[in-house]
């Protein structure tokens, strides 16, 4: 199967006073057509910085340095100003973390909708109107027809969302970016926003990319995984492989310290240790100073080389403790 969204050995990095952090450093993933693919990774493991890359919307200090990204075959990196704004509309979109900070908060959200549509599409303000309210309807906002004169500030957190997701489907990509989105929300709310989103891409056969910290969404919903850890993907493969028989001791860690239904807090087991500093990065493979595995057969490689993402019956992964990487 040819990817839709494929990204090779990409390197976005940001200079900073302190130095360069090297925020993305050879992260390699695959979008098929209509797929879940869940990105999942501890905090500051460069997870927004390669769904922003992906869109060429890093900012200054950040830059992409290094690697490919291609999209139905063609090349991003070298995409003119109409091609990405094209590409940014039409075939790719993202949801942010944030959903209030996205939304213009003195264009009423019925505008914000129609104005894209008359952006990127050739159609009368009324058919634009008409549009926007049915869009309004299928994300769940009550009462479509009025809210459509509202603004962002008169919406519930959920209710921001659910407009950020109907900007970002409005002109049907082939690929939507969902960067936490529902971390802002009520524990309640963020079960119906992911149910809506898989409900919407399923039916518009458009690609999610997931990007989240809960192990339990991506096991609900996944088709496959990719795991980061310090700005790689450590382990990448389909979800049933991912929570059956997870290769590399990142993985293995990330899923022991996954809440049990009914087990008590305390009982959990975390990962000790903490994500490595992007101006204190570990020699060889990153996860090895917080790696049991390592630890317990005696692995010098670890400290001395950089694994290199192996390939596997399943997907890849980047670890010298398995079969085939030395
Ligand atoms: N503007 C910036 N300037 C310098 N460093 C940055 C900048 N933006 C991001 N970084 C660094 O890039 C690394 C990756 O950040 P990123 O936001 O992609 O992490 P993340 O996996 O999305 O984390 P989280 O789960 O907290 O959202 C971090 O070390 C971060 O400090
Ligand atoms: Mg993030």
């Amino acid at each position: 199967m040819t990817a839709l969204l494929e990204i090779e050995n990409l390197q976005t990095h940001f200079k900073t006073e302190g130095g360069v952090v090297r925020a993305v450093d050879g992260v390699d993933l695959k979008v098929n057509e209509g797929e879940v693919l869940g990105i999942v990774g501890e905090s500051g493991s460069g997870k927004t910085v390669t769904a922003l890359s992906a869109l060429r919307l890093v900012d200054e200090p950040g830059k992409i340095v290094g690697g490919s990204i291609r999209y139905d075959g063609r090349d991003v990196l070298s995409m003119n100003k109409k091609e990405l704004t094209q590409l940014r509309g039409d075939r790719i979109s993202m949801i942010f973390q944030q959903p209030r900070v996205c939304l213009n908060p003195v264009i009423s959200i019925g505008r914000q909708i129609t104005e894209l549509l008359k952006q990127h599409r050739d159609i009368s303000s009324k058919e634009a109107r008409n549009t926007a309210i049915s869009l309004l309807n299928s994300v769940g906002i009550p009462d479509a027809e009025k809210r459509f004169s509202a603004y962002a500030h008169e919406l519930s957190g959920g209710q921001a969302q659910r407009v950020m997701i109907a900007i970002a489907l409005a002109l049907k990509p082939r690929v939507l970016i969902a960067d936490e989105p529902t971390t802002a929300l009520d524990v309640t709310i963020q079960a119906q926003i992911i149910e809506l989103l898989r409900e919407l891409c399923r039916e518009m056969g458009t690609a999610l990319v997931l990007v989240t910290h809960d192990l339990g969404v991506v096991a609900e919903l996944a088709d496959r995984v990719a795991v980061m850890y310090a700005g790689q993907v450590v382990e990448e493969t389909d979800v049933e492989t991912l929570f059956s028989n997870p290769q590399h001791p990142y993985t293995q860690g990330l899923l022991s310290s996954m809440p049990v239904l009914g087990q008590r807090a305390e009982r959990l087991t975390a990962i000790p240790g903490t994500v490595p500093k992007p101006s204190d990065m570990p020699p060889a493979c990153r996860f090895a100073p917080r790696c049991k595995t390592r630890i317990s057969l005696g692995m010098d490689i670890c400290n001395q080389e950089p694994p290199q993402l192996l390939r596997t019956a399943k997907g890849s992964v980047r670890c010298w403790a398995i079969e085939g990487a030395s």
